[in-house]
């Protein structure tokens, strides 16, 4: 009997227990909204919440190895560091994770700190689907022009070497004929285009439009050499810099086909052509006019696989029409730019009046993706175990 008290006893004293863990884990889900006061007030210091592909080093060392204007930003992906979270100036969401769930995220938030939404992808390649985005970030970190911290995957500069920013007015510049120089170093050139593939199935479908337009070529008896992974055509390594000599020396034109039509998002492939004086052949989401200097591209989106294959084999066929594309280099420079640049971050978590300002977006998922609804969808079933 005496045992048996004591086993009833024993089992009251687990089921309290557990009762009372399940209370203090429901509670931890309430957010509190509470302003913590910050200990080391100039160091500022930046959750990683999950890693970003772009900044690898821990601490103040990316800061200090990139010149940047402010230095006392401290990166971390150490969720306890601190005791709470609330500690951090700043918590970075990377769109990879934010896209495919919502259940891993801070329990508290302060009203102070700045939480910090980070692609350095597509909006249609990454749309966000849960509506727990939406009134959640305070800032964006991307490259749509109009985010809080915007930056670019490429860059133009003019004669001075000034940087252009968006919606640049062309010069209009008179045509003076490439040198013989210029001319001599395009002189090998033998086959149309070339293209680096490492994404074969992409939500641009450009795997589709590249069919299309080596059939149109084919009229011309003109071909495209695909390498990389989804291609037969191998140059020395997998990588795509061991392609760079061979496109050089080898093709009129290569294809800079984005893996995702999204307004804004224009990516360094067309330096792959611009820095191996192939002229890039462009399909994406921007208004090309509005990034690269004129005639110094074909817009394939623009004209179609049809009047693209003409415009190449007529290029090939007539040199000064084809050096015209070259025209461009005496007045810009196109330039790689620091994807997710952390430099402006800090500068940003250094300036009084951004920090002090509270913002906030409120329709997020479609500030990110207009096409949302519709692009979440396509997801299906992906979407609809995810959220
Ligand atoms: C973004 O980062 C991921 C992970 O490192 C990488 O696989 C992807 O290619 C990057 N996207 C772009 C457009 O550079
Ligand atoms: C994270 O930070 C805490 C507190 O400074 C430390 O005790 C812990 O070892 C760190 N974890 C890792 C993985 O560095
Ligand atoms: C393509 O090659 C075939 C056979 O070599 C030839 O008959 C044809 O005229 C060529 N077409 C063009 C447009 O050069
Ligand atoms: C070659 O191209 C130039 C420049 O576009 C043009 O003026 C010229 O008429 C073309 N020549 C032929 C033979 O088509
Ligand atoms: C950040 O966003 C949250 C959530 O909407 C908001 O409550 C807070 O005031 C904002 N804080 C700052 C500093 O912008």
């Amino acid at each position: 009997m005496a045992r048996l008290t004591k086993y009833l006893k024993l089992l009251f004293h687990v089921t309290i227990l557990v009762l009372i863990n399940y209370f203090i884990k429901n509670q931890k889900q309430i957010r509190i909204e509470k302003k913590i006061e910050r200990y080391i007030p100039d160091i500022k210091h930046i959750l990683m919440w999950t890693k970003l592909p772009s900044v690898e080093e821990e601490g103040q060392k990316y800061f200090i190895s990139h010149n940047c204007h402010h230095i006392n930003c401290y990166f971390t992906s150490n969720r306890s560091f601190f005791v709470d979270l609330r500690y951090f100036d700043a918590i970075v969401f990377n769109v990879q994770d934010i896209s495919s769930q919502s259940s891993d995220l801070p329990e508290v938030r302060s009203i102070v700190q700045k939480y910090i939404f980070a692609a350095n992808d597509s909006s249609d390649n990454y749309p966000i689907c849960s509506p727990v985005y939406d009134n959640y970030f305070n800032w964006t970190w991307t490259y749509k022009p109009d985010s809080s911290i915007p930056y670019k995957f490429i860059s133009v500069y003019n004669q001075h070497q000034e940087e252009l920013g968006n919606n640049i007015l062309w010069d209009k510049f008179e045509t003076i004929p490439v040198t013989k120089q210029f001319k001599s170093s395009l002189s090998s050139k033998s086959a149309a285009a070339a293209i680096y593939l490492d994404k074969c199935i992409t939500s641009s479908k450009r795997e589709v439009f590249l069919n299309k337009l080596k059939i149109c070529l084919a009229t011309y008896n003109l071909t495209v050499d695909v390498f990389g992974p989804c291609g037969t055509m191998k140059c020395g390594r997998t990588s795509l810099k061991s392609c760079y000599y061979r496109i050089r020396t080898t093709y009129y034109f290569y294809l800079a086909l984005e893996d995702s039509i999204a307004d804004d998002y224009i990516t360094q492939s067309v330096l792959f052509g611009y820095n191996n004086l192939a002229v890039p052949v462009v399909l994406g989401g921007v208004k090309y006019n509005k990034y690269l200097p004129p005639y110094s591209y074909v817009d394939a989106k623009l004209l179609g696989e049809k009047l693209t294959a003409k415009l190449i084999y007529e290029a090939i066929q007539n040199k000064t029409k084809y050096y015209e594309f070259f025209n461009w280099r005496n007045h810009y420079t196109i330039k790689e730019s620091t994807v997710l640049d952390a430099c402006s971050v800090c500068q940003f978590l250094n300036n009084e009046g951004w920090l002090k300002t509270g913002t906030v977006y409120t329709t997020f998922r479609e500030w990110w993706n207009p096409n949302y609804i519709e692009r979440c969808n396509r997801f299906g079933l992906t979407a609809k175990l995810q959220f």
